[in-house]
């Protein structure tokens, strides 16, 4: 049991941050509250003065006016490599510089420091921590952290990392599907096959389970990492400088500032376009005109033209869906429900796509705010409860290795069921030099982005002669990779060295 009893579940997502305690008294979850009555904190963090950042509902204000120093968006760099062909693609999206420091870890540039986004997550964290103590008058250590289903290792090591440095104890991780579908399937007692279709601010996942009593098994799940709310407002805003082009004859992308108050209203149209049909976007003073007076941006955005818009990143979406059904062999009459989560799920192209492509409506009434955290805080709760949830999961980006000879073997793929066990057979041989085989994890586990897990060495004094012998590999839920070496007459774990991103 926790010091005092309480447990704390926690959705660190790209744009919104809300955590939900579990307390040993109270029997229901009680949602922490983050400043102005909100379940949820913008998770953006202002470093206009690095001595003194500011979090949440604050920090997100001051992206108007300080664009350079207030840093959103980095959940989808976090456990990224600098040199990474990721970060080389979409480092230029953001107003702030992001790049390495002098530990080679990836941050955002303030002034003439690198702040790390590790340290950004931890501010973030340790903000929440601070929200809890503040509203349930006591401190509160354990908390299950919810993340995307397709994270890494690295990715997933540096959530763990930042909550450390928040002051926080990690019981676990949970997939952020998995965690909305705990939250769906709370004192249900259901039976049934679910999908969660999780389209947030950043992130997309999708993520197939099977649902007995209290038992959560998931049986497949896929993910991209750089699809969510941010890109289809980034869409909507390139549509409204296309147009000050055109019409105004100026250049809105030139100016951060200006530009992020397009990115602002751009985000406020699209939401509103989830409810109404038309909408009237008013941007006043973007520039001036060829005469010198200033300029408003008008603009009426339909709900078609959106649609438009953002139908690739729609498609992109389904596309996913698809692929994971195809791959893990499921059909949409397998699936009994279907259900949203993430913000980004409720835009009406979403739902109708939905509903084409997997020949249901989706079920809309899970709390896209708070349902992950919630969530995340059953599955704490249940670390202490026997009779809690129980939480089956499978692995969902590939782990390979390269073996001596430059080729490279599918070791563990997508959707193997954890904990698991495997093992890479070496026919006999008599290598001076010894046999050293690297580990990857990656959707490809031979591109280049793939990460590097580490490189186990079996030295030649331990090979036997003419003779076969294994590496034995097991991987545990929480995604700890152990390896060892058996021959017919010993067996010797093996250190997995130089762990890092290729
Ligand atoms: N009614 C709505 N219609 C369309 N989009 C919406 C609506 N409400 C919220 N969104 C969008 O949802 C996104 C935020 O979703 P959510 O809070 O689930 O994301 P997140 O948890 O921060 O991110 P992630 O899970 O990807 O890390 C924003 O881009 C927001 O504009
Ligand atoms: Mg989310």
């Amino acid at each position: 049991m926790s010091a005092n009893g309480f447990v704390l579940g926690i959705d660190l997502g790209t744009t919104n941050t809300a955590a939900v305690a579990y307390g040993p008294e109270s029997p229901g979850p009680v949602s922490i509250l983050h400043g102005r009555d909100q379940p949820v904190m913008p998770s953006v963090v202002s470093m206009k003065n690095a001595r003194l950042p500011i979090v949440g509902w604050l920090a997100k204000d001051m992206l108007l006016t300080d664009p350079l120093t207030t840093i959103y968006g980095w959940k989808r760099f976090l456990g990224r490599s600098p040199d990474s062909e990721f970060v080389a693609r979409y480092r230029a999206r953001f107003p702030f510089r992001i790049q390495g420091d002098d530990s080679g870890r990836l941050g955002a540039v303030v002034g003439n420091q690198v702040v790390p986004f590790v340290d950004i997550a931890a501010m973030v964290l340790d903000q929440v921590r601070l929200q809890t103590s503040a509203m349930l008058s006591r401190s509160v250590r354990d908390t299950v952290i919810a993340v995307p289903a397709h994270f890494n290792h690295a990715q997933r090591s540096a959530v763990i990392e930042a909550a450390a440095r928040a002051g926080l104890n990690v019981m676990s991780l949970i997939n952020e599907p998995t965690a909305a579908a705990l939250a769906f399937g709370l004192d249900q007692k259901l039976q049934s096959r679910l999908l969660v279709f999780d389209l947030g601010g950043g992130t997309f996942d999708a993520t197939i389970l099977e649902l007995t009593e209290n038992v959560f098994d998931v049986k497949a799940t896929r993910g991209e990492g750089f699809l969510g709310g941010i890109d289809f407002d980034r869409a909507i805003m390139n549509r409204l400088i296309e147009y000050c082009r055109q019409t105004h004859h100026i250049d809105p992308s030139e100016e951060p500032i200006v530009a992020q108050r397009l990115l602002n209203a751009a985000e406020s149209a699209k939401r509103m376009l989830s409810a109404h049909e038309c909408v009237d976007i008013r941007v006043p003073m973007i520039g001036m005109d060829r005469r010198g007076d200033s300029v408003d941006l008008e603009y009426r955005l339909d709900r078609r033209e959106l649609e438009q818009l953002t139908a690739p990143l729609v498609e992109r979406a389904i596309g996913t869906v698809e692929e994971m059904m195809r791959e893990s062999g499921f059909e949409r009459q397998h699936l009994q429900q279907v259900i949203i989560s993430g913000g980004q799920s409720r835009m009406p192209l979403v739902l109708r796509r939905i509903e084409q492509a997997l020949g249901q409506a989706p079920w809309t009434h899970l709390d896209a705010d708070t349902c992950v955290a919630l969530g995340a805080a059953v599955f704490a709760r249940s670390h202490e409860h026997l009779d809690g949830a129980v939480l089956l999961d499978v692995l969902s980006v590939p782990i390979g290795a390269v073996l001596p000879g430059g080729q490279t073997q599918l070791v563990f793929p997508a959707n193997t069921s954890l904990p698991a066990q495997r093992a890479i057979a070496f026919d006999g041989r008599t290598d001076d030099r010894g046999v050293s085989i690297g580990l990857f994890q990656g959707a490809d586990i031979a591109a280049p982005d793939r990460q590097m897990l580490g490189i186990l060495r079996v030295p030649s004094h331990m090979l036997p002669r003419g003779e076969r012998f294994l590496i034995e590999l097991d991987l545990s839920e929480g995604l700890h990779l152990r390896a060892r070496f058996r021959s017919s007459t010993q067996t010797v774990p093996l250190v997995l060295e130089g762990a890092g991103a290729a």
